[in-house]
């Protein structure tokens, strides 16, 4: 069986590395090829990641870069359709809910090539933001959907997904956590004096949604959180490239000698550095399901997730992006007691080796669909 994997953009690295890995075990069943759409292409937001989930060089990249979300999703479309007629795989791999995603699945349909979505189901049911509607179109596409948590599951059925085609197999992205935690760990000594910063006596900051950092307004409210907070505790925020000129321009109002303004992470020295945080504030997917596996406190400046196990389970809660929510749920997080947490169900290291397991079903002939 002959599978292509698509990535585009940063989350989708570490959701793919651990199926590309589990297939290998199996070469004389699977073809792999990767396709890299080229969504983000500086090196802090992609190179880096393939050296150090070990992903292979891609087969094919194609160069898409940035543009408005028409743009870009219909530059995808064009440039991959081609390399669909070329490889002719017998199923697409699509992960994650970015542009990339939804764009190389509308091909594969069109053309009538099989698409698997793994990460399937989760919905913020907000259709303001870009990856629902991502994650509910390509949903309604894909022949096969792997979902990281039930709640996907009863999304799916809801919207009319028959039944055979869903499986629950648990979290790929903390597949790639489990793996590379220990590694990442031997980085800390190093970043503790680089940043000086503590074990839990710092908080983390990521931010790169539209609804946060598009409007200067809203961005100068979190930004002046963040200074208040800083004359307490350490703040580190690496920026994303979206976020970086809007933070220059406020840098002026909001200095603060303990709050830091660094350039993106590589997945490791991220890891390390969020394990051993007080707190992190993101309004990133990823990073609430990582900050749950490894029991730190999350806020997330949103007004809905796609993601609830973070909350009913794990260490997640929601805030608003204005200065006094802000401050306030800091303040109050960072004085509570350590979380009674549960992992959510399937997160447990094993997720691609229950894709896997479907795809050899459906390899075999013994799983129709
Ligand atoms: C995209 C995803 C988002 C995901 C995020 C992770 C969509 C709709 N959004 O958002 O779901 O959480 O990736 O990072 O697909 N840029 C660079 N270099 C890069 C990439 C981006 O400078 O390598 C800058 C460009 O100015 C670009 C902007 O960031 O216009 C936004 O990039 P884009 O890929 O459109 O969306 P993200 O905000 O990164």
């Amino acid at each position: 069986m002959k599978i292509l994997h698509v990535v585009g953009a940063r989350p989708n690295y570490m959701k793919i590395a651990p199926l590309m890995r589990a297939l290998g075990q199996y070469p004389d069943s699977f073809e792999q090829v990767l396709v890299h759409t080229g969504q983000h292409y500086d090196p802090q937001m992609s190179q880096v990641f393939f050296d150090e989930l070990e992903l292979p060089r891609p087969d094919i990249n194609l160069n898409i870069g940035s543009g408005t979300h028409a743009w870009q999703t219909a530059q995808v479309m064009l440039h991959f359709e081609p390399v669909l007629l070329e490889f002719k795989p017998d199923w697409v791999l699509v992960v994650g809910d970015v542009n990339s995603t939804l764009a190389c699945s509308l091909v594969c349909s069109k053309l009538g090539i099989r698409v698997a979505h793994v990460e399937a189901g989760l919905r913020s049911y907000d259709r303001s933001m870009p990856e629902e509607i991502n994650r509910i179109l390509t949903d309604q596409i894909s022949d096969l959907l792997f979902t990281p948590s039930q709640d996907g599951n009863a999304n799916l059925l809801r919207e009319g997904v028959s039944p055979e085609k869903i499986h629950f197999v648990g979290n790929v992205m903390i597949d790639t956590l489990i793996r590379m935690l220990p590694k990442a760990q031997t980085h800390w000594d190093h970043l503790k004096e680089k940043f000086c910063i503590n074990d839990k006596g710092f908080v983390l900051v990521t931010l790169h949604r539209p609804s946060n950092v598009d409007d200067p307004h809203i961005l100068s409210e979190i930004m002046t959180a963040l200074v208040e907070i800083s004359q307490d505790l350490p703040v580190l925020f690496p920026v994303h490239p979206r976020t970086r000129q809007r933070v220059n321009d406020l840098e002026k109002e909001t200095k603060s000698s303990q709050m830091q303004n660094i350039e993106p992470l590589g997945y490791l020295d991220f890891l390390a550095i969020q394990a051993h945080a007080a707190l992190v504030l993101t309004d990133s997917g990823g990073i609430q399901e990582e900050t749950t596996y490894l029991g730190i406190p999350c806020l997330t400046a949103r007004s809905n997730t796609e993601r609830p196990v973070t909350i009913t389970h794990g260490t997640n809660q929601l805030v608003k992006s204005d200065t006094g929510s802000l401050i306030t749920a800091m303040q109050k997080r960072l004085m509570e007691k350590p979380l009674d947490l549960k992992v959510p169900l399937l997160w447990d290291g094993h997720a691609a080796e229950r894709i896997v397991k479907v795809m050899l079903e459906i390899s075999s002939g013994q799983l129709h669909l």
